[in-house]
């Protein structure tokens, strides 16, 4: 590149970094695809396991594959020993993302495959990672609240198990849907942040379990995957449904940043934020805590009129995951526990066709000059 001929894009906006078959994401129109599948109806009709066997190998399963790959992830469900204790000596009150972060970090010390870039051992660790991801988040989980880990069930399906390893009691069909269908809908999302960190990391010819716990520390971040956390802690900062005008009012007034709102690719609106809210309604309804949902609606309506923004996939998760029982700390790694599926996909992409991914920055610090010692500054 010239470099004297540079042109500062902040933020990358609108620069493309790679040629992928797994994510067609359309911004200007709303709409979101998997490998050509439209994602309302992969939410729908497909299972977690489907849309993640449709990432990984290119095509939705026959009925055999889908056996194999559900066998190999229960397979794969259990964390090592070492594991579990080191979940057992991090502190109580720790930040889920930061431990999920490490726990993939020490799930790379021991896979069998760790240091091998080819493809079928990139494909073997996306799956033992997805099983072990899930597992990882609940035994944390339970762990920090005094309890014992619940050992994977054979018999469930993944989001079902993820929900029983979390709660350790079998959760009923509508919540399992529910849960599998915001797993599908969070998989894959093109280069966002996080996806970009895999394939950044992965670009230096890095393993997967690297990049992935890179990729859980992009998540982490209110303006990604945190966002959907922050969102609930909004609703429950506004508490009633007759206190959504005065908080919009006053955060308007401060000029606040309104969490679960705007997008940087879509600006018709976020088709999954439109399939969730629907989901949230459901659920919100069947949990008895239907004010969160009518929250959530009152808020996208007056900041919609206010500022013209769109709620993104963030927004209406949260009264969902909410909802479902799970704990406002845990949407983030709920969120990584779907992206992982798309995170994989990317690092199996970008090492089959690699290139060195290293972009350059415009200097704008101080004119070269004589160094100084130190007795003389
Ligand atoms: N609340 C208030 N103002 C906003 C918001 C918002 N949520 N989003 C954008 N704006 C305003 C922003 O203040 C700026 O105004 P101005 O030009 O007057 O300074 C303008 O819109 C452009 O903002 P930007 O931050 O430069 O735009 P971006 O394309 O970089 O932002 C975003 C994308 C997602 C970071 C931003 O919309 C945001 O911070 N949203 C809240 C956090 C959030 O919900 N994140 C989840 C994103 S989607 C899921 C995911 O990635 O995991």
């Amino acid at each position: 590149m010239d470099k004297e001929g540079s042109q500062l894009i902040r933020g990358l906006e609108g620069v493309v970094a790679a040629e992928t078959q797994l994510c067609d994401l359309d911004g200007a129109h709303g709409r979101l695809a998997y490998r050509g599948y439209d994602i309302d109806e992969l939410a729908r009709l497909a299972t977690f396991e489907e849309v993640a066997y449709l990432l990984w190998y290119g095509e939705l399963p026959k009925s055999a594959q889908l056996d194999a790959l559900t066998v190999a992830l229960t397979a794969a469900r259990e964390i090592p020993k070492e594991l579990v204790q080191a979940l057992r000596l991090m502190p109580r009150d720790g930040d889920p993302m930061r431990v999920l972060q490490a726990a993939v970090a020490i799930l790379g010390m021991s896979d069998p495959d760790t240091t091998d870039n080819s493809h079928a051992a990139n494909v073997r660790k996306a799956v033992r990672l997805t099983a072990q991801l899930a597992t990882a988040i609940c035994a944390h989980h339970r762990i920090r609240g005094g309890l014992e880990p619940v050992a994977p069930a054979t018999g469930l399906g993944h989001a079902a198990n993820f929900l029983y390893m979390l709660t350790g009691a079998r959760p009923g069909a509508a919540a399992v849907k529910a849960f599998d269908a915001s797993l599908t809908l969070y998989a894959e999302h093109e280069l966002n942040a996080s996806t970009f960190t895999t394939r950044a990391i992965v670009s230096t010819q890095s393993d997967m379990h690297s990049a992935v716990a890179g990729g859980v520390g992009a998540l982490k971040g209110p303006l990604h995957g945190g966002a959907g956390e922050a969102v609930m802690r909004t609703l429950l900062e506004i508490g009633e449904v007759a206190n959504v005008d005065a908080f919009t009012q006053r955060a308007l007034a401060e000029k606040r940043r309104l969490m679960g709102f705007g997008h940087r690719v879509y600006k018709a609106g976020d088709p999954r934020a439109a399939i969730l809210r629907g989901m949230a309604e459901q659920a919100c309804r069947e949990s008895g805590q239907f004010k969160w949902y009518e929250m959530a609606v009152q808020l996208h309506d007056r900041v919609g009129r206010a500022k013209g923004l769109i709620p993104n996939v963030d927004f209406y998760s949260a009264p969902l995951f909410y909802s479902l029982g799970i704990p406002v700390d845990l949407f983030t790694p709920v969120i990584a526990a779907g992206r992982i599926a798309g995170w994989t996909a990317n690092i199996v992409e970008q090492h089959d066709d690699n290139r060195l991914i290293r972009p350059r920055a415009d200097y704008v610090g101080p004119k070269r000059r004589p160094f100084v010692p130190l007795n003389g500054r």
